[in-house]
């Protein structure tokens, strides 16, 4: 008999399990399991202990609703930002941004050339990926960096909740760029900044999506000591 993990064995499993789910099973995700997620969460750290996250959860038919809407205003150019969309990458920033999208659209066998068909895939992201549910990231409007990182923390330590529990999820930008149409579908107050969203499910472990992998920078490149 293998000895059981301890803590630290555990945290790194659940850590490295975590990656990108893009393709869902149509299993529901009971809202008591949410809950429990979300409530862990929340034990997140915040600048003063502030807590400034909000999470808006749809199912069923708001998400249905969204499903069919979003990637038809998206093609229309129909698009709205709470927070301006300026990630433009330059160097190793833009290396590691190449790499993300190849190991992508390797898995889905969709080559660089085919601008029309990985663009045709993007619009998957309004589709939410075929999840059972997605979760709306928000914090105070006129709130700034430092607490869209404890929005950043708090929504890490969901998804690792998540990949802990046997679900997966994606969490996605280019929701933040339908403002105008979720917030409204979800009474969203407009004192709420939308960042971004998370869909989320059972994983579709068959599914070629996800089976990419992305990698990453060497410690050395990331962690400096000094004493
Ligand atoms: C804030 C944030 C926004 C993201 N937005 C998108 C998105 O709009 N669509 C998408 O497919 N993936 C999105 N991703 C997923 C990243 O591409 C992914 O995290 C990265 O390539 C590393 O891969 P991994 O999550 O599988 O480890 C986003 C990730 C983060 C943290």
């Amino acid at each position: 008999m293998t000895s059981p993990l301890n803590l630290g064995e555990h945290f790194i499993e659940v850590a490295k399990a975590r990656r990108s789910i893009r393709a869902f099973t149509d299993q529901p995700v009971a809202t008591e399991l949410l809950k429990i997620i979300f409530e862990t969460a929340m034990q997140a750290p915040s600048n003063c202990n502030t807590q400034p996250w909000y999470v808006h959860v749809a199912t069923g038919a708001t998400l249905e609703a969204l499903r069919e809407e979003l990637p038809r205003r998206f093609m229309a150019g129909d698009i709205a930002v709470d927070h301006p969309y300026d990630g433009k990458y330059d160097g190793v920033f833009r290396d590691r941004q190449y790499a993300s999208a190849k190991a992508l659209y390797d898995a889905l066998g969709i080559p660089r050339e085919q601008k029309t068909e990985r663009q045709a895939w993007f619009l998957n992201n309004f589709r939410f990926f075929d999840a059972p549910g997605v979760a709306f990231f928000t914090m105070p409007k006129d709130f700034g960096l430092r607490e869209a990182c404890d929005l950043g923390m708090f929504t890490q330590t969901v998804m690792l909740g998540f990949s802990a529990h046997g679900l997966g999820s994606c969490p996605q930008t280019a929701l933040g760029f339908m403002t105008h149409v979720i917030k409204p579908a979800l009474n969203i107050p407009d004192d709420q900044m939308l960042l971004f969203g998370l869909s989320f499910g059972y994983p579709d472990t068959a599914a070629a999506a996800n089976l990419a992998m992305t990698d990453r920078a060497s410690l050395d490149e990331i962690v400096s000591f000094s004493s």
